[in-house]
């Protein structure tokens, strides 16, 4: 989909149908709709009084111009009470307004500047979220279904400003959404894709073509070289499959030092079947998410790539499957990781954090000054906050507080959870360092506590998405199936660090 910022009279537009917001409460048309209404001949205005249009957030007018102007169609979307405006409210309406207008067999869309100069947001930041929830809401997958949907695509979507001393700042609105939501996609391909068309080697070669597009060092570390750093988490949980496990890193230097700032890391499961310790298989397909942490540092690398700011970046991915065979470690073995630490195996289906220790490792080798890890780590966590919030974790506050204030900006939901050392305890081993599962009670935090453990004295954040990766139906401008969470997020999140 194409989108295009143009100054001029929506009047005029030749586009099939254009939008237009209202708020709750309205008694007639003000401003751009006002205009819409003369042109309609009353149409809106008499549709308010009926009670038709009531501005009710979620609500979608489309009213048929009936060649009184050049669009056939005018759609007035509900934004509910205009004190309660936010910037993710209008990412969601035209998210929603869009695949409804998709149904209709709409290909070009032409929209005001909806929600501009309310509650202080401000006209780039409104190009911005209306460009995101275009381009997230539409999403779609279907790479794998032969025959074509019946509704087409929605090809083009023009921003219309009628300031024109607005143009530098909503022509950057749109390329910043546009970069956002795309990268935000990227990762929900290569969610969405089943295990056997993600396997480590293949989200290798997704990264390699990523640090191509986008100009990114790229390294891939093979068995042979984990086993030389002493990677033993994950070669241990790899070592069930015969897919060869895959360590990706992709390096983004915005500055002239070589320091890396920020690490990102992600796990890479591309498929957690449990191992040994074999899960039921009721919803087993969905773990073919388990990857989703890996997606998105590796798109959220190639979106800093395009915006540059002045920070350096490391994206860390251990990749592997998770299966049972007769070559699969086994509950009661010992893992060493990297850092020298041991693991005594409780179950093979808490894989991501063995996974992880190396990665951590390695991204303190490395010197990293901080690190956040992304991983769909526990079912606790799912169950605790549900498919709506990510679990945040961390052992400095100040990081988190900035990974928190960037959720808030792009609607990637997230909130923390407590670290207090007597969980710590609950990791303990008899015969090891460390066991790796604290148990039932509390199991998202002693998950995070044992990953926190490899990050060392780094400022470390963890975002559990077990629960916000993935989704059963649409809501607003996350679509079912993988929500690309929380790839926007650490974009802005690298954004403000340059700041
Ligand atoms: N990948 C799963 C966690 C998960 C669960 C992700 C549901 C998405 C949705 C993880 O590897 C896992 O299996 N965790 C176990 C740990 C337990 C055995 C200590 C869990 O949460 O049940
Ligand atoms: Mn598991
Ligand atoms: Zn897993």
């Amino acid at each position: 989909m194409d989108i295009k910022l143009r100054i001029g009279d929506i009047g005029k537009t030749t586009a099939d149908a254009v939008l237009f917001g209202v708020f709750d409460g309205l008694k007639k048309p003000s401003d751009e709709l006002a205009l819409a209404d003369k042109m309609l001949d009353g149409e809106i205005t008499k549709l308010i009084k009926q009670g038709e249009i009531k501005g009710k957030a979620g609500e979608i007018s489309i009213i048929h111009t009936m060649g009184k102007v050049p669009a056939g169609k005018a759609v007035v979307i509900g934004l509910g009470k205009s004190e309660d405006l936010t910037a993710d409210k209008i990412r969601i309406a035209i998210a929603d307004a869009c695949r409804a207008l998709r149904k209709k067999g709409v290909k070009h869309i032409e929209t005001v500047l909806i929600g501009a100069g309310v509650n202080n947001i401000n006209p780039g930041t409104a190009a911005q979220v209306i460009t995101e929830g275009a381009i997230l809401g539409l999403y779609t997958f279907n790479r794998h279904v032969t025959k074509k949907p019946e509704s087409g695509e929605i090809t083009e979507l023009v921003i219309n400003d009628r300031n024109p001393k607005n143009k530098a700042a909503v022509q950057q609105g749109i390329n910043t959404g546009k970069i956002l939501a795309e990268a935000a996609n990227l990762a929900r391909n290569m969610v969405n894709e089943p295990s056997n068309f993600m396997t480590p080697t293949i989200m290798a070669a997704e990264a390699r073509k990523v640090a191509e597009k986008h100009g990114l060092e790229i390294k891939v570390l093979e068995r042979k070289q984990m086993k030389e750093l002493g990677m033993g988490g994950l070669l241990g949980v790899a070592q069930g499959s015969e897919e060869p496990p895959k360590f990706i890193v992709l390096k983004y230097l915005g500055k002239n030092t070589k320091t890396i700032d920020i690490a990102l890391v992600g796990k890479g499961i591309t498929f957690d079947s449990g191992g040994i310790s074999i899960k039921p298989s009721d919803h087993m397909g969905d773990m073919k998410s388990d990857m989703s942490g890996a997606a998105s540092v590796i798109a959220a690398i190639g979106a800093i790539a395009q915006l540059k700011p002045k920070v350096n970046v490391m994206a860390i991915v251990p990749a592997t499957e998770n299966l049972p065979s007769g070559t699969a470690f086994k509950p009661a073995d010992i893992l060493t990781a990297m850092n020298g630490k041991t693991i005594e195996i409780i179950t093979t289906d808490a894989e991501g954090r063995l996974i992880l220790a190396d990665a951590l490792g390695y991204a303190v080798k490395q010197g990293a000054k901080m690190i956040v890890d992304i991983a769909t780590l526990t079912g606790a966590c799912q169950i605790a906050l549900g498919d709506i919030t990510t679990g945040a974790f961390t052992n400095n506050q100040e990081l988190l507080d900035k990974v928190i204030a960037a959720s808030k900006e792009t609607g990637d939901k997230m909130w923390q959870l407590p670290t207090f050392e007597e969980y710590k305890e609950l990791n303990k081993s008899d015969v090891a360092d460390l066991k790796n599962t604290g148990g039932r009670n509390g199991g998202a935090i002693t998950a995070a506590l044992f990953v926190g453990e490899f990050a060392e004295k780094t400022p470390w954040v963890h975002l559990d998405i077990a629960g916000t990766a993935l989704l059963d139906s649409a809501k607003g401008y996350y679509i079912k199936g993988a929500t690309g969470v929380p790839t926007r997020t650490l974009i802005t999140l690298v954004q403000s660090l340059a700041k």
